[in-house]
């Protein structure tokens, strides 16, 4: 027996190169080996150094990887650590690698903006470059996996995390997921930059309750099939190799233990070969949902519904083995299970080299990657949305003319950390690597036109240093400021009621924009924040969300105009909390209001408009575009043809400029109510001075499908809108009638 082991462990371990064997059948070569212990060590992960969760007592876990008995763990970094963690693994038996995984969500040591930033980009390459980029630096350091991208849609700011997501477009965030799962997965598994991708959080997490974390969520199917699912069908397409299920119940079941969900939709019906992990202690949480008596019990549901590793709750650990024997789950789902999980470890190489991912020397190669920097400022200036520019003594206050004075005031001025977002880790001698705003502008124009005052805290009621704010204002021929949230006042556990500016930051504004002079606003935050009192005041705005390390230079390129703001909002902007949950995809309703002054009798608040402050899709520019009259290549089209929509775009500016074209479509009368407009494509196109193109949007049959009563996707004959603006709201309309 020992000596057969040895040969087929030997099998299961020869390199890559010299295998004709494929992963999956290297998987069951070395599933026959394993001990019913093993294979439940394989679905058990825990983690080391940190927590990104309650932690609950874990035992030994050095012990229990040299048993076998740990498959993964979360939260460790570096690659001497990951090293050292691997090389107790391979003290086990069977030597199967450890997988390490963790949350390289927006960057690793280069920090990018966060993923909603990124989405106001709309630019698909850069968007899958900074995934790729962190992927880089992370397997670098010995992480196989990231627990990324998060693609849970979510229409409330509320909701702290919707930071991390791409915003409220199912359409804008499929196309974003499948960036950032390609950016991940790079060149493919075997190679030591391309690292797991993991959709998350599957399914409807974005859609809490009030907005408030880890709250329960109801849907109507077609809501959930319609809105919530397709950027995890497109993450699968784009090949995610893991999904990661979610803390809410959804119509009751919490996902932990919905067959439905991963078993049905996901392994079934969308044939996803990869594994499932559950999210922190989500199996556990099962039994405070009510859905289960005890972990044993939540264990049983967890496994028989799909769920493969078991993230935080031991539950597995401590039960799973009984469950079998007393025959409550079958051993061919705790294989399928571990096989799922084996298969990735042989695609990545680790049983052909455990320590490839772990490598010192290219870790330091990439600790201050000038190329890393350069890109991660290059997307921090495209992640910027103009909101307001308004002209002050005959010119547009942005951009900033060089050899303007310039005070630059607000809590957020000199914070290089606060930039850096939710998701972002700290390293040893970070700060030469942080750019604040102060910086940035230093390194443009130097001290002597600069004036600076923070002016307040980011909360509180101290309002002491206000004088000295107003004396730099007075001093200056313009005021930046920079105003908004705290590093972790947005991400998970981070839901709010009260979204508006901090009062003490508003009151600032106020005192500095009756100086007279004229203010230019920069609004870092995670979120859509609330600040419509002095958004009618200040002449300038620019949402600058949280824009990872290089942000302080990518702000300055943005103010002086070395770069054009192009960015534009994935997330409808509320005027007040009480619009929540406000996005543009709405139904009509049986009594629309047809604008924001009608309110009775209408479907409209009696005491504030129905429009939110800025629309999805919203933000501008230095240039002015121009859109001429769109035209429909024809107008009765039938059956499955393909029609164009074209529509001449000018830049009547003397500033190049780059403009995101959006396609909207309206179903006028479907078997169930459509949404009033639907984002179906978009172009983002370079447009030099006085330069005109014709831009043209193909649309097919697949482009007006929808699910019916009876969850097909289908597409009815009939009237159609095609809508075609620079945002949601200002869109011109061709009116078709489109016939089987
Ligand atoms: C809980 C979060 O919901 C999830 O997104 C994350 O990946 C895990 N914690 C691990 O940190």
């Amino acid at each position: 027996m020992r000596i057969f082991l040895r040969l087929l462990l030997a099998t299961a371990c020869l390199p890559a190169a010299a295998q004709t064997k494929t992963a999956a059948q290297r998987a069951d070569s070395v599933l026959k080996l394993m001990t019913l212990a093993e294979k439940v060590g394989q679905l058990h992960q825990l983690s080391s150094d940190f927590a990104t969760g309650p932690i609950q007592p874990q035992g030994d876990r050095q012990a229990a990887i040299r048993r076998g008995e740990l498959g993964s763990m979360l939260n460790l970094m570096g690659a001497a650590r990951t090293r050292q963690l691997q090389e107790i693994a391979m003290q086990s038996r069977l030597k199967i690698p450890l997988l390490f995984g963790q949350d390289v969500l927006h960057g690793y040591r280069t920090t990018f903006p966060i993923p909603l930033a990124e989405a106001a980009s709309w630019d698909l390459p850069a968007i899958e470059q900074s995934a790729r980029i962190a992927a880089t630096e992370a397997a670098a350091a010995g992480i196989h996996w990231t627990f990324a991208p998060m693609v849970d849609i979510s229409r409330d700011p509320r909701w702290g995390r919707v930071m991390e997501g791409a915003g409220e477009d199912s359409y804008l965030g499929s196309l974003i997921a499948a960036a950032r799962v390609r950016g991940f997965q790079g060149r493919g598994f075997g190679h030591t930059d391309a690292v797991l991708a993991c959709a998350k959080h599957f399914a409807a997490y974005g859609a809490a309750i009030g907005g408030r974390d880890y709250n329960s969520v109801d849907m109507s199917p077609r809501m959930l099939w319609e809105t919530y699912l397709p950027p995890f069908k497109a993450a699968l397409d784009a090949g995610a190799a893991t999904f990661m299920n979610s803390f809410n119940d959804l119509n009751g079941i919490p996902a932990t233990g919905s067959a439905w969900l991963q078993q049905d939709i996901l392994k079934k019906q969308w044939g996803f070969k990869g594994f499932v992990v559950s999210d922190w202690g989500s199996l556990s949480e099962m039994i405070n949902h009510g859905y289960s008596r005890d972990l044993r019990q939540a264990s049983e549901q967890a496994i028989l519904a799909g769920n493969d590793m078991d993230m935080e709750s031991s539950g597995y650990a401590q039960h799973l083995a009984a469950l079998v024997q007393a025959g409550r789950v079958p051993i061919s789902r705790v294989d399928d299970a571990v096989r799922r999980i084996l298969i990735k470890k042989f695609e990545l190489g680790l049983f052909d080299d455990p320590f490839r991912f772990s490598n010192e020397q290219r870790e330091k190669d990439y600790y201050n990657h000038a190329g890393h920097q350069a890109a991660a400022r290059s997307i921090a200036a495209k992640s910027i949305v103009l909101l307001k520019n308004d002209t002050v003594s005959g010119r547009p206050v942005l951009p900033l003319q060089r050899q303007q004075r310039i005070a630059l005031i607000g809590p957020l001025v000199k914070s290089q950390k606060d930039n850096l977002g939710f998701w972002s880790f700290d390293f040893e001698d970070d700060s030469s690597r942080l750019v604040s705003l102060y910086q940035g502008m230093h390194a443009r124009v130097g001290a002597a036109q600069l004036r600076y005052a923070k002016g307040c805290e980011l909360t509180g009621t101290d309002t002491s240093g206000f004088a000295e704010a107003v004396a730099a204002a007075v001093d200056a021929d313009v005021v930046v400021m920079q105003v908004g949230e705290g590093r972790d006042w947005s991400g998970e556990a981070k839901s709010k009621a009260d979204i508006k500016l901090p009062a003490v930051q508003a009151a600032l504004i106020k005192a500095i924009f009756r100086t007279g002079r004229p203010v230019v606003l920069l609004i870092s935050a995670g979120r859509p924040l609330i600040f419509h009192e002095v958004a009618s005041e200040v002449p300038a705005i620019a949402y600058t969300w949280w824009l990872g390390m290089q942000a302080g230079h990518a702000m300055a390129d943005v103010l002086f105009g070395d770069y054009n703001p192009a960015g534009k909002l994935p997330m409808s902007f509320p005027r007040t909390e009480g619009q929540i949950p406000i996005y543009y995809n709405h139904y009509n309703t049986g009594r629309p209001a047809q604008n924001d002054d009608q309110r009775f009798y209408v479907s409209a608040y009696n005491d504030l408009p129905n429009s939110p402050q800025y629309p999805f899709g919203y933000g501008l520019s230095y240039s002015r575009f121009v859109y001429g009259q769109p035209i429909a290549s024809v107008l009765q089209p039938k059956g499955a043809t393909t029609i164009t929509l074209s529509v001449p775009v000018s830049n009547q500016s003397g500033t190049a400029g780059e403009e995101v074209v959006q396609l909207y479509i309206r179903d006028l009368v479907g078997s169930v109510v459509r949404p009033v407009k639907e984002l179906k494509g978009f172009q983002k196109l370079m447009l030099q001075p006085g330069e005109t193109k014709a831009v043209q949007f193909r649309i097919g049959t697949a482009d007006l499908r929808f699910y019916n009563a009876q969850l097909q996707h289908v597409w009815e004959p009939g009237e159609f809108d095609l809508m075609v603006g620079p945002n949601s709201r200002d869109v011109q309309t061709v009116r078709i009638n489109w016939q089987r």
